[in-house]
């Protein structure tokens, strides 16, 4: 197998704050192929954004730092580089897409200036504006685009302006932070549709945040499951579907099946996500976890291959030392 164009491994990420240390990103392991789709999931405040944001060393706070671990980009580890060894990276060998395109587009220039600036940035400016020209047709605009502003743009536009950016240098890798959550729900599917067929197309790696499920059937070929901050399983999208084995995992899928099946009978997760300041010992889904066993309180559970393909899992009930008779787990 051809090695990951992004490797994470055992990546922690702390954020000092007035109520102490948070670590929003706790060892976590992950890695994307070329070509390959890997969907990041969890609920709000799992810790999806900041472990991208630890790839990137891109934090919306300046008391959030990588701790521990490595960020492997085709083979190099990110956190060696400098700041200034780091804004090579950024935009030219991983492109970023976020939830809310006015973030990143300045609104006092043009469309085509923003793209050749970056280009020019990453000393790509010859023939900018032939590029330009096709950068905004693969993403569904016309050249026209290049004139505009960013305020004469709808959602859809802007996101696309985004896509194209993202792109324009030709990165090896896609991190895209909930990008379509901003946009009216009839352009979510053409967006997300284009980006897919483009990565395709271009063989990029992409990760894939976002906590709509149906997005992850459609788009992802991977998925890895968050919860408080950690990887709690992982697995190709079919296997994980047909099969979660993460208690956590089996609470998300069943909050997909109501939408989808009115008349099953699913109990939603009850409670929600720790204070990550204050985290629970032990397994941290334990307080909300219908199954948890005496050890889930005291110890954390490794991750550990799936029992019946790949993917790994985080739970004591499928550690052959400590998993309890069928019917202990019924009570
Ligand atoms: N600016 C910040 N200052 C302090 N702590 C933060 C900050 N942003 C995030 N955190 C902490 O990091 C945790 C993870 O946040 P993160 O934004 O990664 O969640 P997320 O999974 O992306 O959620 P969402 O789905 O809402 O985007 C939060 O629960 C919070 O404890
Ligand atoms: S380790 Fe225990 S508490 Fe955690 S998910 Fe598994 S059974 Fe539930
Ligand atoms: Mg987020």
């Amino acid at each position: 197998m051809s090695s990951p164009v992004l490797e994470l491994r055992g990546v922690t990420t702390e954020i000092r704050s007035v109520r102490g240390l948070v670590r929003p990103v706790d060892e976590v392991s992950l890695s994307v192929a070329a070509g390959e789709v890997v969907g990041l999931v969890g609920e709000s405040g799992s810790g999806k954004s900041m472990t991208a944001f630890s790839i990137l060393r891109l934090f919306p706070t300046k008391a959030a730092r990588v701790t521990g671990g490595e960020v492997l980009l085709n083979g190099r580890d990110l956190r060696g580089l400098s700041e200034g060894q780091m804004r090579a990276v950024r935009g030219r060998e991983v492109g970023m897409i976020f939830q809310d395109p006015a973030s990143y587009l300045n609104p006092v220039l043009t469309v085509g200036r923003q793209l050749e600036q970056q280009l020019q940035a990453h000393a790509l400016g010859e023939g900018a504006e032939a590029r330009i020209a096709e950068l905004l047709t693969d993403v569904g605009l016309s050249p026209e685009v290049a004139r505009r502003y960013p305020h004469e743009l709808s959602g859809g536009q802007s996101q696309r302006v985004g896509i194209a950016s993202a792109l324009a240098c030709r990165p090896s890798l896609v991190v895209a932070d909930e990008p379509t959550t901003a946009l009216d729900v009839t352009i979510q599917a053409q967006v997300l549709r284009l980006m897919a067929r483009l990565q395709r197309e271009r063989g990029v790696a992409m990760l894939l945040i976002t906590h709509d499920l149906g997005v992850v059937a459609e788009v992802c070929d991977h998925v890895v499951v968050m919860y408080a901050g950690r990887v709690v399983e992982d697995a190709p999208v079919a296997e994980l579907f047909a099969r979660p084995h993460h208690p956590y995992t089996q609470g998300l899928l069943d909050g997909v099946l109501d939408l989808v099946t009115p008349k099953a009978i699913r109990v939603a997760i009850e409670g929600s996500v720790p204070d990550l300041a204050d985290p629970p010992s032990g397994c941290r889904f334990h307080p909300r976890c219908p199954h948890a066993m005496d050890v889930c309180t005291r110890e954390v559970p490794p991750l550990t291959p799936r029992p019946d393909g790949p993917g790994r899992v985080a739970c004591w009930l499928h550690d052959p030392g400590h998993a309890p008779a069928a019917a202990e787990v019924a009570s």
